[in-house]
Protein backbone atom coordinates (compact mmCIF):
# COMPACT_ATOMS: atom_id res chain seq x y z
CA UNK A 1 0.00 0.00 0.00
CA UNK A 2 1.29 3.47 -0.75
CA UNK A 3 0.88 5.66 2.34
CA UNK A 4 1.02 9.48 2.30
CA UNK A 5 3.05 10.86 5.51
CA UNK A 6 2.95 14.13 7.30
CA UNK A 7 3.48 15.88 10.79
CA UNK A 8 4.19 18.94 12.14
CA UNK A 9 7.43 19.54 14.97
CA UNK A 10 5.49 17.83 17.99
CA UNK A 11 4.56 14.80 15.88
CA UNK A 12 7.73 14.90 13.71
CA UNK A 13 9.31 11.66 15.20
CA UNK A 14 6.63 10.04 15.61
CA UNK A 15 6.01 10.33 11.56
CA UNK A 16 9.93 8.80 11.35
CA UNK A 17 8.95 6.19 13.41
CA UNK A 18 5.91 5.19 11.75
CA UNK A 19 8.26 5.79 8.36
CA UNK A 20 10.49 3.10 9.58
CA UNK A 21 7.94 0.67 10.89
CA UNK A 22 5.86 0.68 7.77
CA UNK A 23 9.02 0.04 5.22
CA UNK A 24 9.88 -2.94 7.23
CA UNK A 25 6.22 -4.46 6.94
CA UNK A 26 6.35 -3.78 3.26
CA UNK A 27 4.56 -0.03 2.68
CA UNK A 28 5.64 2.59 0.32
CA UNK A 29 5.46 6.15 2.05
CA UNK A 30 5.39 9.30 0.91
CA UNK A 31 6.84 12.09 3.03
CA UNK A 32 4.91 15.33 2.68
CA UNK A 33 6.97 16.78 5.33
CA UNK A 34 7.70 18.22 7.57
CA UNK A 35 11.34 17.84 6.95
CA UNK A 36 12.74 20.23 9.84
CA UNK A 37 12.94 18.32 12.74
CA UNK A 38 11.79 20.45 15.64
CA UNK A 39 11.64 23.88 14.38
CA UNK A 40 8.18 25.07 14.45
CA UNK A 41 5.70 24.69 11.66
CA UNK A 42 1.67 24.85 10.82
CA UNK A 43 0.67 21.30 10.77
CA UNK A 44 -1.86 22.15 8.02
CA UNK A 45 0.50 22.86 5.60
CA UNK A 46 2.27 19.15 5.78
CA UNK A 47 -1.22 17.95 6.71
CA UNK A 48 -2.99 19.51 3.33
CA UNK A 49 -0.89 18.39 0.78
CA UNK A 50 -0.18 14.53 2.31
CA UNK A 51 -4.74 14.52 2.59
CA UNK A 52 -5.13 15.76 -0.97
CA UNK A 53 -2.54 12.79 -2.03
CA UNK A 54 -4.94 10.79 -0.94
CA UNK A 55 -8.29 13.05 -2.26
CA UNK A 56 -6.40 12.69 -5.62
CA UNK A 57 -5.72 8.48 -5.18
CA UNK A 58 -2.29 9.05 -5.04
CA UNK A 59 -1.60 7.55 -2.08
CA UNK A 60 -4.09 5.06 -0.89
CA UNK A 61 -4.32 6.14 3.20
CA UNK A 62 -2.64 8.60 4.97
CA UNK A 63 -1.13 8.97 8.52
CA UNK A 64 -1.02 12.27 9.98
CA UNK A 65 0.80 13.19 13.36
CA UNK A 66 0.59 16.50 15.25
CA UNK A 67 0.38 17.37 18.99
CA UNK A 68 -3.23 16.33 19.76
CA UNK A 69 -4.24 14.86 16.11
CA UNK A 70 -6.97 17.38 16.35
CA UNK A 71 -5.66 20.04 13.63
CA UNK A 72 -4.53 17.16 11.41
CA UNK A 73 -8.35 15.64 11.30
CA UNK A 74 -10.06 18.91 10.67
CA UNK A 75 -7.63 20.23 7.88
CA UNK A 76 -7.76 17.07 6.25
CA UNK A 77 -11.15 17.00 6.34
CA UNK A 78 -11.59 19.89 4.02
CA UNK A 79 -10.40 17.58 1.20
CA UNK A 80 -12.91 15.65 -0.68
CA UNK A 81 -12.72 11.87 -0.37
CA UNK A 82 -11.02 12.06 3.13
CA UNK A 83 -12.57 10.96 5.79
CA UNK A 84 -9.86 11.54 8.69
CA UNK A 85 -10.52 10.08 11.94
CA UNK A 86 -8.68 10.92 15.59
CA UNK A 87 -7.81 7.94 17.33
CA UNK A 88 -5.84 7.67 20.51
CA UNK A 89 -6.38 4.02 21.51
CA UNK A 90 -6.20 0.75 19.74
CA UNK A 91 -10.23 -0.02 20.04
CA UNK A 92 -10.88 3.67 17.85
CA UNK A 93 -8.14 2.97 15.57
CA UNK A 94 -9.39 -0.66 14.60
CA UNK A 95 -13.49 1.18 14.12
CA UNK A 96 -12.40 3.38 12.04
CA UNK A 97 -11.47 1.05 9.51
CA UNK A 98 -14.10 -1.37 9.96
CA UNK A 99 -17.00 1.08 10.04
CA UNK A 100 -16.20 4.03 9.14
CA UNK A 101 -13.54 3.56 5.97
CA UNK A 102 -11.47 6.04 7.56
CA UNK A 103 -8.46 6.34 4.65
CA UNK A 104 -6.64 9.01 6.73
CA UNK A 105 -5.60 8.09 10.64
CA UNK A 106 -4.35 11.41 13.03
CA UNK A 107 -2.69 10.41 15.81
CA UNK A 108 -1.33 12.96 18.97
CA UNK A 109 2.40 12.32 19.20
CA UNK A 110 1.41 14.62 22.98
CA UNK A 111 -1.39 12.07 23.47
CA UNK A 112 -0.63 8.37 22.12
CA UNK A 113 1.53 5.57 23.90
CA UNK A 114 4.65 5.29 21.94
CA UNK A 115 4.39 1.44 23.01
CA UNK A 116 1.20 0.52 20.98
CA UNK A 117 2.44 3.09 17.87
CA UNK A 118 3.18 -0.03 15.76
CA UNK A 119 -0.21 -2.18 16.65
CA UNK A 120 -1.90 1.26 16.26
CA UNK A 121 -0.22 1.80 12.71
CA UNK A 122 -0.65 -2.08 11.51
CA UNK A 123 -4.57 -1.91 12.43
CA UNK A 124 -5.08 0.69 10.41
CA UNK A 125 -3.12 -0.78 7.19
CA UNK A 126 -4.68 -4.25 7.82
CA UNK A 127 -8.38 -3.84 9.15
CA UNK A 128 -11.12 -3.67 6.39
CA UNK A 129 -13.33 -2.02 5.76
CA UNK A 130 -17.30 -4.47 6.76
CA UNK A 131 -19.66 -2.61 4.62
CA UNK A 132 -23.00 -3.36 4.76
CA UNK A 133 -24.85 -1.22 7.15
CA UNK A 134 -21.94 1.13 7.30
CA UNK A 135 -21.67 1.55 3.23
CA UNK A 136 -24.88 2.98 3.30
CA UNK A 137 -23.81 5.44 6.28
CA UNK A 138 -20.38 5.92 4.75
CA UNK A 139 -22.00 7.00 1.78
CA UNK A 140 -24.29 9.70 3.22
CA UNK A 141 -21.07 11.34 5.01
CA UNK A 142 -19.16 11.08 1.33
CA UNK A 143 -23.26 12.68 0.31
CA UNK A 144 -22.52 15.50 2.24
CA UNK A 145 -19.20 17.08 0.96
CA UNK A 146 -21.55 18.39 -1.72
CA UNK A 147 -24.14 19.31 0.07
C1 LIG B 1 1.25 22.83 17.82
O1 LIG B 1 1.60 23.58 18.94
C2 LIG B 1 -0.08 22.14 18.07
O2 LIG B 1 -1.11 23.08 18.10
C3 LIG B 1 -0.34 21.11 17.00
O3 LIG B 1 0.67 20.16 17.03
C4 LIG B 1 -1.64 20.32 17.10
O4 LIG B 1 -1.79 19.75 18.35
C5 LIG B 1 -2.84 21.03 16.63
O5 LIG B 1 -3.97 20.51 16.61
Amino acid sequence: MKIALASDHRGFEFKNLIAGYLAKIGHETVDFGTKNGNDSVDYTDFGLLAAKSVGSGECERAILVCGTGLGMSLIANKVKGVRATVCHDLFTVEMSRRHNDANVLCLGADVVNHELLEQKIKLFVDTPFEGGRHARRVGKIMDAESS
